[in-house]
């Protein structure tokens, strides 16, 4: 056994999750290498991430860029095997949802290097989405699996995995919400978009929402509704960019387009904001914790803790006018709780059972 623990992140949610246990590890003493699979590329996707969150440069960025699904992972998984075999790591970490964890998972199982998944368990159940695909085959892969929620467990273990590899840790992108929060600030963007102290943020990236014109068209017009009633800043995620600016959402006088933001600048956009509206994952739970009221856009959530405890509520386009108004004048109270063991010490909860299992 080597005792080295190798990291695999490669798109824009990867990294807040990535930063605590590789600090945590660190202060443990462990050997760790942090490889980039290069699936985000752009400097608002990538770079200013590692500098807000304070990460270590990658010890190794694979460049594999954009692609279909199916060439973004073969380029990945071709790439990571021969990072593997060339590193023989003793365990391999991967995180959340997206191609690169999968990728990473695969090559792992195949050439018989342990995998443990940071943030398991999580289920949509919409087999639609590609990050449902990839949480449940990542999940049938790892040998350490670490949950955010109590839910989480219950749908491993309906799965059949065993309790002993299930390991409720918390949600350590909150620890680097919570460590970071001082430092949010989104007065740069407010200041140059001319925002009042009124104002939502809005995002939207999801294939199912963007990709096609005809599912995009009414959450158009349902965005357009809400600048009615409040300005609305949407940072713009480059897979949506083109169809979004070609909705004519922007020529709205009070719905304001940016470049992707970093984490400091976003998160403090979305603390100042008086609600989010979004189709990302992440947000749901970021938004639970800043008390933020999030209206999200999707038929469904992986994340049902957020809408249990925290301040997310499921959305329609047809519905979202309507809460908007009931956020805003105060018909609808959002209350909130911060769900159990979100407290800023799941990266340290997580090295523990690495350490105890290298
Ligand atoms: C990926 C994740 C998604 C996550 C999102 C966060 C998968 C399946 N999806 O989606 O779960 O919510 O990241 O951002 O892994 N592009 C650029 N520059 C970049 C990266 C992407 O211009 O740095 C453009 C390219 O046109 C690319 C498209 O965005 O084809 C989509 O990128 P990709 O990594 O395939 O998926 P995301 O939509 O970013």
């Amino acid at each position: 056994m080597s005792g080295l623990v190798l990291h695999v992140t490669g798109a824009r949610p990867n990294f807040p999750k990535a930063a605590p246990v590789i600090a945590a590890l660190e202060k443990h003493g462990v050997r760790q290498l942090l490889v980039h699979t290069g699936q985000h590329y752009d400097a608002n996707m990538s770079d200013v991430f590692f500098r807000d969150l304070g990460l270590p440069a990658p010890d190794l960025n694979l460049g594999v860029g954009s692609g279909s699904h199916a060439a973004q992972t073969a380029a990945m998984l071709t790439a990571l095997e021969e990072t593997f075999l060339a590193e023989r790591p003793d365990l391999v970490l991967v995180y959340g949802d997206v191609n690169s964890t999968l990728a990473a998972a695969l090559v792992a199982a195949k050439i018989g290097v342990r995998v443990g998944h940071v943030e398991a368990g999580l289920r949509s159940f919409d087999w639609s989405m590609p990050e449902e695909v990839n949480r449940v085959v990542t999940d049938r892969l790892s040998d350490l699996l670490f949950a955010t929620s109590a839910d989480a467990i219950a749908h491993l273990a309906r799965e059949g995995v065993a309790p002993e590899r299930i390991h409720l840790v918390g949600n350590p992108m909150i620890d680097t919400l919570l460590r970071l929060r001082d430092r949010f600030d989104g007065s740069r963007v407010v200041a140059e978009l001319g925002l009042p102290q009124e104002y939502a943020v809005a995002t939207l990236h999801r294939p199912g929402n963007v990709d096609d014109p005809a599912a995009l068209e009414p959450l158009v017009t349902a965005l357009r509704e809400v600048g009615d009633r409040l300005d609305v800043v949407l940072p713009v995620h480059p897979r949506g960019r083109a169809r979004l600016e070609a909705s004519g959402l922007f020529e709205h006088p009070r719905v304001h387009a940016t470049e992707p933001l970093g984490y400091l600048e976003f998160l403090g956009l979305v603390e100042g904001a008086r609600l989010v509206v979004t189709d990302s994952g992440g947000i749901q739970e970021e938004t639970t914790v800043l008390a933020v009221p999030c209206l999200t856009l999707r038929p469904n959530t992986e994340r049902p803790v957020t809408i249990t405890d925290g301040t997310n509520r499921l959305v329609t386009p047809e519905t979202l006018p309507g809460l908007v108004d009931g956020i805003l004048d105060g018909t609808r109270p959002v209350g909130h709780r911060v769900p159990p063991l979100w407290d800023g010490s799941a990266g340290e909860r997580i090295a523990d059972v690495v350490v105890s299992n290298l």
